[in-house]
């Protein structure tokens, strides 16, 4: 789905990345992880053609970007979802125009019709109809990023990417938004792209991972594989006091 080849990003004279390379297979669930400032969303926005690599190949959907028409970037840009770090809705706009947005600006559509997708867009991701007609102050951070979800599925993308998904949300929040994307990459046979932080995001959800560090990948492959990267990093985030999570999880998973 996503191929990244010596991806090389600056901003002025500051190097970010020297030379990523990323691979994201279909039906994937794979986690970015690294420290903050790392560049974890600027590949992201990289991914998304939002920000253009100095030096580097990407390839989206077996198309490098350089060869890719406006016509197949547009085409691209319809075959993903993304939810950004601060879940942004547009705030002067119901949940249900939020969620709508992204569909007209592809499609004019019978107003009836619109309605019944919106609310099974809701639906999926776990909110209740009422929630059509609230506005984004009216909702609760958990809330607020399962809008930020419905609209990114809005478009039936087979891409979804997502910054951060989990953070800020208490712990019972964050698990059900865990199981909410679980669930729906299962469902719509989605591949998910998404940074974290999160232990038990990464653990419960993902299937593969990338640690991104001093402008590298440091290491790429399953959670299992990823946890042995022998780094500084990586063995505190892994082993440190909040990754006895990780031992509990690799012993359930023996069992
Ligand atoms: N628009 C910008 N202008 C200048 N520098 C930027 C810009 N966006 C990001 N950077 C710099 O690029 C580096 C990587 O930023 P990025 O947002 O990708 O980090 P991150 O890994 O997502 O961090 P976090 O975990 O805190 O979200 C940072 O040092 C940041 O200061
Ligand atoms: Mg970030």
């Amino acid at each position: 789905m996503i191929r990244l080849r010596n991806v090389v990003t600056k901003i002025g004279n500051r190097v970010i990345h020297k030379g990523v390379n990323i691979t994201v297979n279909k039906n994937d669930i794979y986690a970015i992880l690294g420290a903050s400032g790392s560049g974890k969303t600027m590949l992201l926005r990289e991914m998304l053609m939002l920000v253009k690599p100095a030096s580097g190949t990407i390839i989206l959907f077996n198309k490098d970007i350089k060869d890719a028409s406006e016509d197949d970037k547009n085409s691209f840009r319809d075959r993903w979802g993304v939810m950004f770090q601060s879940a942004s809705l547009f705030t002067s706009l119901s949940v249900g125009e939020n969620i709508a947005t992204p569909i007209l600006e592809r499609t004019k559509m019978d107003k009836i019709l619109l309605k019944e997708i919106v609310m099974f867009k809701l639906s999926l991701v776990g909110l209740q109809p009422e929630v059509y007609n609230m506005y984004p102050n009216e909702l609760s951070g958990g809330m607020r990023k399962k809008a930020a979800l419905a609209r990114a599925i809005a478009k039936d993308p087979e891409l979804l990417l997502l910054d951060e998904p989990t953070s800020g949300l208490d712990p019972v929040s964050a698990e059900d938004f865990d199981n909410t994307i679980k669930n729906l990459s299962a469902a719509l046979n989605l591949t998910v792209v998404m940074v974290t932080h999160d232990l038990d995001t990464l653990f419960h959800v993902a299937n593969r991972a990338c640690i991104l560090k001093d402008g590298i990948v440091l290491s790429e492959g399953s959670i299992d594989e990823i946890s042995k990267t022998d780094d500084d990093w990586a063995k505190k985030f892994f082993y440190g006091e909040r990754g006895i999570k990780f031992q509990k999880w690799k012993q359930n998973r023996i069992i």
